[in-house]
């Protein structure tokens, strides 16, 4: 079960919705933001603290690749690999990261500072190849040197 400081944080966060399943990807994010994935303990204790089938919980933790079953680096990197980005040298670039950072997707660094994942659209194919990075920054027309600089920034 969650500590009494969770389920404090969390009922405030619940008292924003009028039905409890409405809340459930904002709890999830204050777990995340927490712990740094999502654990099957905690999709168990959001089930009971939602009163919803723990199943739910672990479509929805699957299903959006913001939610990390396994810890990120400090530096999280999502390169899109859909169409438009794969025809503007998407593969190209994740071979890059690779090779720069030594790591491959769902990997971390050894020094925990960068991990990568390779995602599905991420709804700006008109400035493709597209990045995603620490979940919330965003790097249009990508190329070596914007990851570069990127990765020069978090080191
Ligand atoms: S295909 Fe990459 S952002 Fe849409």
């Amino acid at each position: 079960m969650f500590s009494a400081d969770y389920i404090k944080d969390m009922d405030k966060i619940l008292s924003k919705y009028d039905q409890k399943r409405a809340a459930l990807l904002p709890l999830l994010h204050y777990v995340q933001g927490k712990e740094g994935k999502i654990t099957p303990e905690a999709e168990k204790n959001l089930a009971e603290y939602l009163s919803e089938p723990v199943v739910h919980i672990h479509e929805v933790v699957c299903f959006y690749h913001l939610y990390h079953q396994e810890k990120q680096g400090k530096c999280h990197l999502s390169v899109c690999q859909t169409t438009a980005c794969a025809l503007r040298g998407a593969e190209d670039l994740i071979g890059y990261i690779e090779q720069k950072l030594n790591l491959k997707p769902g990997e971390v660094t050894a020094d925990g500072k960068f991990s990568l994942d390779v995602v599905e659209c991420l709804g700006a194919c008109e400035i493709a190849p597209m990045l995603q990075y620490n979940n919330v920054e965003y790097k249009g027309f990508l190329d070596k040197k914007k990851i570069d600089e990127i990765i020069e920034k978090h080191k």
